[in-house]
């Protein structure tokens, strides 16, 4: 009898998004050149570089807000050309920006469904609509560790982390399945900086969404991501699985792909 091979389910899965030899020119100046990765199910691919490394950019790109000059986007393994946001919203992709796109004077609830609200109508079931809607966005963000009290209270008066939960739990309740945050902890403190990674990973523990993590943030990166890509000016300077990366590469790779000794070096004035 032939002996069974040992299969591994980590690595071979087809990633959810597959970005492939992506180019983005404004005018002359060349933004992103021939980017590619992979990001699979389940998974946080940490995507780290310096500003104007061309971050933002990849994600507009993928969002359908910019119209990539060259390369492909694959979606569970079809192309996909967006023309508009909307295509890219319909086809999975969930973008958190920074600004969260939420109004601080309208109710959780109100922010939860924000255009998308169900046909609330007059009298009694306008009551039963607004309490349905009640909670579900109270239900949604439980699911993902946010207990919120009162669906009908001002976002003005949630804390920064709660915030970006609700953007990332609306995100999700309407059908994301690559989720991408862009620096999602940049603005609050430590402790909320962790409730929002708190979040991410129970996020990533779902099992059945792909996460793109924008930071500049090293130790959060090493804290929660499975994959890395570094781009620098545009390319793709680094890129690899945590499990084949040194503490050391990545900061050498955060930096750009410099060394400490030439760092000191540009310090020596
Ligand atoms: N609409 C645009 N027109 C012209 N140039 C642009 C445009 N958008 C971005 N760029 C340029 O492309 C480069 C990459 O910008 P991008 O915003 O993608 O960087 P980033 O990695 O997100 O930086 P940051 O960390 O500061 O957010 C920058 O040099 C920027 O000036
Ligand atoms: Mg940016």
């Amino acid at each position: 009898m032939a002996a069974k091979t040992k299969t591994t389910t980590t690595t071979t899965t087809e990633p959810v998004i597959r970005v492939s030899n992506l180019s983005k020119r404004f005018g002359n100046f060349t933004a992103l050149n021939n980017v590619s990765l992979d990001v699979h199910v389940g998974e946080v691919h940490a995507l780290l570089g310096d500003n104007g490394a061309g971050k933002s950019t990849l994600i507009k790109t993928l969002a359908g807000v910019h119209a990539p000059n060259g390369g492909q986007i694959f979606i569970d393994g079809e192309v996909v050309n967006f023309k508009s946001p909307r295509d890219a919203s319909e086809a999975g992709i969930g973008v958190v920006y920074q600004d969260l796109a939420i109004n601080p004077l309208a109710t959780v609830t109100r922010n939860f469904f924000l255009g998308r609200e169900m046909a609330v109508g007059l009298g009694p079931f306008s009551w039963m609509k607004m309490r349905q809607m009640d909670r579900i966005a109270t239900e949604q963000m439980a699911s993902i560790g946010i207990h919120i009290s009162d669906p009908e209270q001002t976002v003005g008066t949630m804390s920064g982390g709660q915030k970006q939960t609700l953007a990332i739990a609306r995100a999700i309740y309407f059908g994301a399945k690559v989720l991408i945050l862009d620096e999602p902890t940049s603005a609050l403190g430590q402790i909320q900086q962790m409730e929002v990674l708190k979040t991410i990973r129970r996020v990533q523990q779902r099992g059945d969404i792909a996460i793109i993590l924008i930071t500049h943030n090293e130790i959060h990166a090493r804290l929660i991501a499975d994959r890395f890509t570094f781009l620098s000016l545009g390319e793709v300077i680094g890129s690899g699985h945590r499990d084949d990366m040194e503490s050391g590469d990545i900061r050498r790779l955060m930096a750009g792909g410099a060394e400490l000794a030439d760092l000191a070096a540009e310090l020596a004035v």
